[in-house]
């Protein structure tokens, strides 16, 4: 069974990140600016913000987190957005979710510069990721294709079920995962609460992504020997430790893990590299954006 080291492939890529930033600035272009907004003071927020700018500053970048009472309304959010789509030292920035109730996030969405969507969230951004065209894919996709190719994990005319249907993971892995590209050729099987028998399709599975959010909810006897296991899982649950919680996936790690090929662990696999898939979706932008 082989760890796939989320942390460690993170930090080959960061290097990378930052080599190529030390190499624009040498041939006098500016560092690659990230913004953030954050709406409101929700803590788990906070902490992802502050993570992106401690990756920003890791890299090179340049970050910027503009903040905003969750008394704003959506127009007003907006309206500041459009500042950052017509502001040329902006490359690109994301909106921090979730918004306030009050606000309708897709609209919120719809309203950034597709060309500075380093979230990856915007209808043309998916959109052109469905027919496999230049775009920004999201995070935690953009993040699992990484850790595959990492590893040299064989995708083609593999069986990949995917447990899990939201937009921003099972969704767009399942289409990723079916391109004619690496990673990618699999069959996919996309199960979802309302899938019956989600073990027998397990069981067929060369590769399984869990992303429902159900803590441990891949056992050890839904698993076949030689499966690639991808836990996307990463649940708060109380514990007796400094923190008062531990991060539990949504693989019981150690029923599967001896029977996988590969395995992500939770924590340590894919969470370290979504912050780095916005540090390559943030450069790329910047090379984009001056053509
Ligand atoms: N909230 C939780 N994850 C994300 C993310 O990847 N992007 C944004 N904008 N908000 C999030």
């Amino acid at each position: 069974m082989i760890l796939i080291n989320g942390k460690e492939t993170a930090a080959n890529l960061k290097k990378e990140i930052a080599k190529k930033v030390e190499d624009r600035l040498a041939a006098g272009k500016r560092a690659p600016h990230l913004v953030a907004i954050l709406v409101g003071n929700n803590g788990a927020s906070m902490t992802y913000v502050a993570n992106k700018e401690k990756a920003c500053q890791q890299v090179g970048f340049k970050s910027s987190v503009l903040t905003y009472p969750d008394t704003i309304t959506q127009d007003e959010l907006i309206a500041e957005i459009q500042k950052l789509n017509n502001d040329p030292t902006v490359d690109g920035f994301i909106v921090q979710l979730p918004l306030p109730k009050h606000i309708d996030e897709q609209s919120v969405i719809e309203s950034i510069d597709p060309s500075k969507d380093v979230d990856g969230f915007h209808s043309v951004n998916v959109g052109n990721m469905t027919l496999g065209l230049p775009c920004f894919v999201s995070a935690t996709p953009h993040g699992i294709m990484e850790l595959l190719k990492a590893y040299n994990i064989e995708t083609k005319g593999k069986h990949c079920v995917i447990l899990g249907r939201s937009n921003i993971v099972g969704r767009p892995m399942a289409n990723l995962l079916s391109q004619k590209t690496y990673p990618g050729n699999c069959t996919v099987t996309v199960c979802h609460s309302l899938t019956p028998n989600i073990k027998d399709l397990t069981l067929q599975a060369d590769i399984i992504i869990a992303a429902i959010g159900v803590p441990e909810f891949l056992k050890g006897d839904m698993v076949k020997e030689g499966a690639t296991v991808i836990d996307v899982g990463i649940t708060r649950i109380p514990a007796d430790n400094e923190k008062g919680y531990r991060i539990v996936g949504d693989v019981a790690f150690d029923e599967v893990a001896p029977k996988c090929s590969h395995i992500t662990p939770v924590p340590g696999g894919v969470g370290p590299m979504t912050i780095i898939s916005l540090m390559e979706n943030t450069l790329r932008a910047a090379e984009i954006n001056e053509k």
